[in-house]
């Protein structure tokens, strides 16, 4: 370990944190100062079980050689080099093996840096294309309540997390929303895909008569909703979705920021489902959240309706300075081969009849109203303390820290995705840590 492992900060006022209650971190701070597999180390030396692959994104465990050595490499011989009219070799070899993996149709990427920012610029395709094709007057977005898309306005605009969006004024007009898909009252403790609420994707046609399909661009969704607490797509809810954008020519999103790259125990959750939208947004296990990347999948034909006009114009005026990053690029080339050498887009197929299982063990323990799982992903949701939401989920949060576990906490529900190389050793240790930290709190 590097001497830096053992300096303390001395001072943590100056750092405002990202969604964090900055007040209660900064008296009793959580710090993480080295990390290995599935494991983190805290500043005290302590070994922490990473129960949710740092933020949805760390799918191939911590540090992986591989990875460390692209990024070592790739910053010594070519740090930067400009995003626009101009290229290097290695963002072009990351979009054909990104490619490769997508579902079928998905031809072409366009490269970010974040989630937030696929899902803007899938939000500004949309739009762009449907004026390209001469189809302008298509400029609402449809998003869904409960929804998280990142929070960028355009993201905050269709999702539908109040909190994030309270805030900031009137957002992008133009968007509407369809319901959530969360019935606990029918599908309470189901595992996997619930029975109940297919139906609710015909909302979306009661949209399409209300603003007519002539004025709506693009439907935005989660396949499987994870900010908001785990929303599982009730059974043929997605297909639905897909058969009424067909219908009435508006092009399907799925953002995959956290089901893409193996999360469900396929590739995308488009394999998982069998539903194929027109564009895919991803970031996150792109590149195994080492380094900020991310990257947005378009079908051949919304790509192409682009490629036209004189050959020396900008065909689409949006970019980044880092979209494609060399570094970035490396780090994620050499995240797909370790996602190959170690089959690890598939592993949590494998592993998902175990950690279901486990999971639903915890049905009995104190304050579990709701359990759910998909893939490698998973939900615990408890009673709120009344009066005083989200408290319990946070003090369980805090308390498994100190019992060596770090899972995630959304209101009141508990969200796990740990790394797809957990054994299933450790989804039991994951697990006896809930139960315990359930026992031990109020
Ligand atoms: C579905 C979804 N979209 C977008 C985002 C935003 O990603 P980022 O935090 O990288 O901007 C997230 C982050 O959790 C997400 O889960």
């Amino acid at each position: 370990m590097s001497n830096r492992l053992n300096v303390a900060p001395n001072d943590l006022s100056a750092f405002w944190m990202p969604f964090t209650a900055n007040r209660q971190f900064k008296q009793q701070p959580r710090m993480l100062v080295a990390a290995k597999d599935m494991h983190y180390t805290t500043a005290d030396g302590r070994k922490v079980l990473d129960g949710t692959a740092g933020l949805w994104c760390v799918n191939a465990g911590h540090c992986r050689p591989k990875i460390t050595e692209a990024i070592q490499r790739q910053a010594a011989e070519l740090d930067y080099a400009p995003a626009f009219q101009m290229g290097h070799p290695l963002a072009f070899e990351l979009a054909n093996r990104l490619v490769d993996v997508a579902p079928e149709g998905m031809d072409h990427v366009f490269f970010t840096n974040s989630g937030s920012e696929s899902v803007d610029t899938a939000l500004k395709i949309a739009l762009a294309y449907q004026r390209v094709k001469g189809e302008g007057s298509r400029t609402r977005l449809i998003g869904r309540e409960r929804g998280y898309h990142g929070v960028n306005f355009g993201g905050i605009s269709v999702g539908g997390i109040v909190t994030n969006r309270k805030m900031f004024g009137t957002l992008l007009t133009g968007v509407d929303h369809m319901p959530h898909t969360h019935l606990p009252g029918k599908n309470a403790f189901t595992k996997g895909e619930p029975e109940h609420g297919g139906d609710l994707a015909d909302e979306l046609e009661r949209i399409v008569t209300l603003h007519d399909a002539s004025t709506i661009a693009a439907v935005i969704v989660e396949p499987v909703a994870g900010s908001t607490g785990v929303l599982i797509p009730p059974k043929g809810y997605l297909q639905r979705l897909r058969d009424i954008c067909t219908k009435h020519g508006i092009l399907l999103i799925f953002d995959e920021v956290i089901t893409g790259f193996g999360r469900l125990g396929t590739p995308f959750a488009a394999d998982y489902f069998s539903v194929i939208p027109d564009i895919i947004t991803t970031a996150k296990g792109v590149s195994n959240g080492v380094i900020p990347m991310g990257a947005v999948f378009v079908k051949k034909e919304i790509h192409d309706a682009f490629m036209a006009g004189p050959e020396h114009m900008i065909e689409f005026f949006h970019g980044y300075t880092y979209s494609g990053n060399p570094i970035a690029s490396a780090a994620a080339i050499a995240t797909l081969d370790t996602y190959k050498e170690e089959g690890l887009l598939t592993r949590g197929a494998e592993l998902a009849p175990y950690w279901e299982e486990a999971l639903h063990s915890l049905k009995d323990a104190p304050n579990v109203i709701d359990i759910r799982n998909i893939g490698l992903v998973g939900a615990i949701e408890l009673k709120p303390i009344d009066g005083q939401p989200t408290k319990r989920a946070f003090s369980a949060f805090v308390k498994a820290f100190e019992k060596g576990c770090l899972i995630r906490t959304t209101g009141d529900i508990i969200a796990l995705s740990p790394p797809l190389i957990i054994e299933k050793g450790q989804i039991d240790e994951l697990v006896d840590c809930i139960r315990d930290v359930l026992k031990a709190i109020d």
